[in-house]
């Protein structure tokens, strides 16, 4: 058997203040290390109120954080959670929700408090008081501790779309067609069933979570974090926001970093 397996390397810091980068050597080897932080945060306070988004980007997240819960390695009965975004017109129950998604692969395997669940009702007969009740909903769990982000290729975060202008609130938003496309999978591979607008935490309610980690792994995402780190904040990169803030990780694959100045 062989013996002269390398050992990974060690995860590179590219900088020491926020947005602070850090370049893991595998997508897993980031998810691992930002479940370890969730966990530690959630030792550190067990009524953590964390912000979440769906995605394929996550799903490794998910996994280790699962893991970690069914090994009795980290405790989520106190968490508070947040969903980032959900489609319009569809019921929660709907197999292509982003709510289907969060019961598939993280609520059902962490015993959350059901309670302490929220999420956007895509199918609310008044999408305007929908947004404004989250709003109140975020600011009634005393704001958000920790907000994990995936970016869509365009820059996007959460569902805030690049364009002339950004929503600060929770709002309504039509969905650019990359956004469609890359959602084609809930829905069967078929890009026109994909609804064509979506509920989203405005930028102003991302900003105002207390810390920010952002998850991009693959090649697919190194023209955005470049642009999101080395860019000018500007809403055709919604992301690039994130350097206004404080206390922002981006914890990114080698292949996500591809084109980050070294
Ligand atoms: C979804 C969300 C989006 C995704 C983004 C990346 O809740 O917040 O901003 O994070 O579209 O999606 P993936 O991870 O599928 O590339």
């Amino acid at each position: 058997m062989s013996t002269d397996r390398k050992p990974a390397p060690p995860p590179r810091r590219l900088t020491d203040e926020s947005p602070r980068v850090t370049v893991f050597h595998s997508d897993r080897a980031a998810a691992r290390a930002l479940a370890r932080r969730i966990a530690d945060a959630v030792a550190a306070t067990p009524s953590l109120v964390l912000g979440l988004p769906t995605g394929r980007t996550p799903l490794a997240l998910y996994n280790e954080l699962a893991s970690l819960a069914a090994r009795g390695a980290a405790d989520f009965s106190q968490v508070t959670t947040f969903n980032l975004d959900e489609f319009v017109g569809i019921p929660a129950e709907h197999p292509g929700s982003y709510r289907t998604f969060m019961e598939q692969h993280f609520f059902s395997l962490l015993h959350l408090a059901p309670e302490r669940i929220h999420f956007l009702n895509g199918a609310a007969p008044d999408p305007a008081a929908e947004c404004e009740r989250y709003e109140q909903e975020i600011a009634r769990a005393g704001g958000i501790d920790l907000q994990i982000l995936g970016i869509g290729t365009n820059g996007h975060i959460g569902f805030n779309e690049p364009g002339p202008e950004l929503d600060a609130r929770t709002h309504r938003v039509t969905l650019r067609p990359e956004t469609r496309r890359s959602n084609a999978a809930l829905f069967g591979g078929d890009e026109s069933g994909v609804p064509a607008e979506a509920l989203s935490m405005g930028m102003g309610t991302i900003l105002r979570a207390r810390a920010i980690v952002l998850l991009a792994t693959g090649a697919s995402k190194a023209s955005c974090v470049e642009r999101v780190i080395h860019g000018r904040v500007t809403t055709a990169v919604p992301a690039s926001f994130l350097q206004l803030h404080a206390d922002v990780d981006v914890m990114v694959d080698e292949a996500a970093a591809a084109k980050l100045a070294r």
